[in-house]
C-alpha cells in the first residue's frame, strides 16, 4: 500500500467535503487503488473555527508554509477560492514539485499560463477537473478519452444558481427579482449573487473548458458576457409559446480561424438535450468530428459532488508517473467579437400602419431574414407586443438594426440569442 500525503489549503465547504470523503471512503479507495490517502495538514484561519469537522488538532495549521514547504506533502489541494492568495500558493506548491488539485475556476482561469508553465518546469501535476461542472468529468474527458477529435463546439449549462432561477421563473411565470430573493432565502443563491447572475462564474468556466477543447488559450477578458438580470417572465413565456426554453449558456465554438467564447441567456428548441436540464443541474453538450454529439450531465456544485471530482484528481495525481499537460497552441486563435446566431427580438410597438414595414425594412437592409413573428395585445392606435425571430444572422448586424429602430414607434425590450 502506498501512502499519499496531502495538504489542504482551506477546510470550508469543499475542503470539509474532501476531508469527509477521504475519511469515510478511504478504506474502500485504498482497496481499489492501492493508495492510502492521508491528510497531514489543513490550513485554517483559526484553529477553533473550521466548519465543525472533527479534525485532530495536530492536522490543523494557520501557517501556509507547514503545507507549501513540507517536503513530505506530495499533493496540495487548494480550497481557498478567489484569485489571491490562492494562485500564489498554487504556484509555490508547483515550484516545490508538489502536484496541485483545485476547483478554483477564478484563480485557474486568470493564472493558467503561469501555473501551467511552472507545472511543466518542475514536472508537478496541475489537476482541476472540479473547476468546471463539479462532479461531471468533462475536462478529463476532453484531455483523454475524447482527445482523438477536432472538438467544434462545447455548450454548457455550467452555473447551477442561474439554472435554478430560470427553471423556477419558467415553471411559475415569476419575475427574476422575486425568484432570486426566494433562492437567497433558501440558501440556493449567494447573499451577493453577482458572480453567478452576471455570468462571471460561467465565463471563467468557458475560458477553462474552451481552452482545453480547442487547444487554444481563451482569456477571461475575451469572453463575451451577459447575465440573467434582464430576463423577464414575459420573454420566457413568449419563447415557450414559440417552442423555446431559456437557459444561461456558456458557448465555445471553433470556427477554424477564430474561436467564439460567450456567456449569455439563450433560447434552445424544447427538444434540444440541454433544454430539459432543470434546477441546479449542470450539463455540457459537445460536438467532435469523430464522437459526433454527446451530453454530460450531473451536479455542478455542492460539497460531496465537488469532493468526488477532487478526490478523483488526487488519485490521478498519485497514479501518474508523468503528469499530463494539456497541449495549447503557442499562437492562440483570436476570440471573435462577432458571430452568427438566430435572434429573438421582443418589442413594444405602436399598432399602426407601417410599423411592421419599418422593422422588416431595417432587417432586410442588413440582409436579415425573419423566421417567425408574433403580435400580442394589439389594439388600433395602442401598443402591441411584437416578437420577431430571425434566421441565422451576424450579431453586429442585429445590433445595428436595434440601434436604428425609432423608439417613437417601436421600443426594443429585449434581444435574446436562439441557439441549438
Ligand atoms: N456558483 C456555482 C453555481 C457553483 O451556482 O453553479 C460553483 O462553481
Amino acid at each position: 500500500m502506498r501512502e499519499v500525503t496531502l495538504g489542504l489549503l482551506g477546510l470550508g465547504n469543499i475542503g470539509g467535503g474532501v476531508w469527509d470523503l477521504v475519511r469515510e471512503f478511504g478504506d474502500e479507495l485504498a482497496t481499489r487503488t492501492g493508495l492510502r490517502l492521508r491528510v497531514k495538514k489543513a490550513l485554517v484561519l483559526d484553529k477553533k473555527i473550521h466548519g465543525g469537522k472533527e479534525v485532530p488538532d495536530e492536522v490543523l495549521t494557520t501557517d501556509k508554509d507547514d503545507i507549501l514547504e513540507d517536503p513530505e506533502i506530495q499533493i496540495v489541494c487548494e480550497f481557498l477560492g478567489g484569485e489571491q492568495p490562492a494562485a500564489s500558493m498554487m504556484l509555490r506548491a508547483l515550484e516545490n514539485g508538489k502536484s496541485v488539485v483545485s476547483a478554483n475556476k477564478m484563480a485557474l482561469s486568470l493564472h493558467f499560463d503561469e501555473l501551467r508553465e511552472m507545472a511543466k518546469k518542475t514536472g508537478a501535476g496541475l489537476y482541476f477537473e472540479a473547476s468546471v461542472g463539479g462532479a461531471i468529468p468533462v475536462l478529463t474527458a476532453l484531455q483523454s478519452p475524447l482527445i482523438a477529435n477536432h472538438v467544434e463546439q462545447v455548450m454548457g449549462i455550467v452555473n447551477g444558481t442561474t439554472n435554478y432561477i430560470l427553471t423556477r421563473m419558467a415553471a411559475e411565470g415569476a419575475e427574476y427579482e422575486d425568484v432570486l430573493k426566494d433562492a437567497q432565502r433558501l440558501g440556493l443563491a449567494e447573499p451577493d449573487p453577482t458572480a453567478d447572475v452576471e455570468g462571471m462564474d460561467a465565463a471563467y468556466k468557458i475560458s477553462i473548458m474552451g481552452s482545453l477543447a480547442f487547444h487554444s488559450r481563451i482569456y477571461m477578458e475575451d469572453v463575451y458576457r451577459e447575465g440573467i438580470t434582464n430576463v423577464s417572465a414575459e420573454d420566457i413565456a413568449f419563447g415557450r409559446e414559440m417552442g423555446y426554453v431559456l437557459k444561461l449558456l456558456a458557448i465555445g465554438k471553433d470556427n477554424g480561424d477564430s474561436i467564439e467564447a460567450r456567456v449569455h441567456p439563450a433560447f434552445l428548441p424544447v427538444d434540444h438535450p440541454l433544454a430539459r436540464v432543470d434546477g441546479s443541474l449542470n450539463a455540457i453538450y459537445l460536438y467532435g468530428h469523430s464522437f459526433k454529439d454527446m451530453m454530460l450531465e450531473g451536479r455542478g456544485a455542492g460539497d460531496a459532488p465537488t469532493a468526488s471530482a477532487i478526490v478523483g484528481d488526487i488519485v490521478l495525481a498519485a497514479r501518474n508517473a508523468v503528469h499530463p499537460v494539456a497541449w495549447l497552441r503557442e499562437d492562440p486563435l483570436p476570440v471573435a467579437d462577432d458571430w452568427q446566431s438566430k435572434y429573438f427580438i421582443r418589442m413594444k410597438a405602436k399598432d399602426a400602419p407601417g410599423v411592421l414595414a419599418e422593422v422588416t425594412g431595417l432587417l432586410a437592409g442588413e440582409g436579415i431574414s425573419v423566421s417567425a413573428m408574433m403580435q400580442k395585445g394589439a389594439a388600433p392606435g395602442g401598443k402591441a407586443t411584437l416578437i420577431v425571430i430571425t434566421h441565422i444572422a451576424p450579431e453586429k448586424a442585429v445590433r445595428r438594426v436595434v440601434e436604428a429602430l425609432n423608439p417613437e414607434i417601436c421600443q426594443v425590450e429585449n434581444v435574446i440569442r436562439v441557439e441549438g
